[in-house]
């Protein structure tokens, strides 16, 4: 039976990743779980510079979810590769940088920087929701989305693949657009743009205001973007959002994504990639499938044009 997928040219062991800004930089984690049993890790988002981002309360749980406005703090990219990146060397599992910039330039240039040798592959985060400048402003526009990936694209050889944000009406038009510039495989999604209110002091509970939503919340909301993305483009999808257990992960693979990642769930278990590695090989086993990627993009729908709507 294998788990292993075959994703923007990369060869991962497993389909499970540990999601951007919820792993640190993997090397946080060392002595909770053994990193080799991943997939892969994709690093916290990384600036040229280092940042402190957003002023405390940065966190505050909400039902089923978590509403976060960290603000893209990090050591920034030089200090990740001089510091970071050699720790990581020992350990069988791919490393993903999450590129993050304030100008189309500042994107470019991270990536030239992270293409350092141990370094596998770079997501391209144009949709985090908690900052002034950048992220989300970046992937809410079609144009600036186009103008970003295919500067990063000009500036590595590295496989590239652009966070999508659910931020929009139409998730299709992104991921195309990603795709003709030159994307090697989107990662989809980013967190939801919430807001969170106390009451008593009729306040934002976050001191930024907004925040952005993840967790199990938002799962039914990822997987239909990642549906939607996956029969839109020709290239891979990585499904995120709301993964907790294997049954979480597969609703991503059977619909259409050929890895998946892990975010919120490593604050709760680190040991949800144990649980969930084991939980496929029994599904396979169960189903009786050779090969995870037998199940992806599997789903059926009852009438194959009904595939729309629902809801009112
Ligand atoms: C505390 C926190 C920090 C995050 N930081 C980043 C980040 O630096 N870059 C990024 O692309 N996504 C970031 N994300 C988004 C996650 O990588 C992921 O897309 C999102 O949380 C949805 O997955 P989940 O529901 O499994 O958490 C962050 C999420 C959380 C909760």
């Amino acid at each position: 039976m294998s788990l292993a997928v075959q994703l923007a040219g990369l060869r991962l062991k497993n389909p499970l990743i540990a999601a951007s800004g919820t792993f640190g930089y993997g090397v946080e984690y060392e002595g909770i779980l053994d990193l080799s049993r991943l997939g892969g890790i994709v690093s916290k988002g990384l600036y040229l510079e280092p940042r402190d981002g957003c002023a405390v309360p940065r966190i505050v749980e909400t039902p089923s979810g978590l509403l976060n406005a960290i603000g893209l703090q990090g050591v920034g990219i030089r200090a990740f590769v001089r510091d970071v990146l050699p720790r990581l060397d020992g350990y069988d599992t791919a490393v993903i940088v999450n590129v993050c910039g304030d100008t189309v330039e500042e994107y470019a240039e991270v990536a030239r920087i992270a293409e350092a040798p141990g370094v596998d592959a770079l997501e391209i985060n144009i949709s985090c929701p908690n900052v002034k400048k950048g992220g989300m402003a970046f992937g809410g526009d079609p144009r600036m989305t186009h103008e970003v990936v295919a500067a990063v694209r000009k500036a590595t050889r590295l496989p590239v693949i652009p966070k999508l944000s659910p931020n929009v009406a139409d998730v299709t038009v992104f991921a195309r657009v990603c795709e003709e510039a030159g994307a090697d495989a989107l990662s989809c999604i980013n967190t939801l743009l919430g807001l969170a209110v106390d009451v008593e002091r009729r306040m934002p509970r976050l001191a930024f205001g907004t925040g952005g939503l993840s967790g199990p919340a938002i799962r039914p909301v990822a997987v239909r973007m990642a549906w939607q993305a996956a029969r839109a483009v020709r290239i891979p999808v990585i499904g995120i959002g709301g993964i907790a257990s294997a049954e979480d992960a597969l609703e991503f693979l059977i619909a259409g994504c050929r890895a998946v990642q892990i975010g919120t769930a490593n604050f709760v278990d680190p040991g949800v990639y144990s649980r969930i590695l084991a939980g496929l090989e029994d599904y396979l086993r169960r189903h009786g499938r050779e090969s995870i990627n037998d199940v992806v993009g599997s789903l059926r729908f009852p009438d194959a044009e009904e595939t729309g709507g629902g809801g009112c």
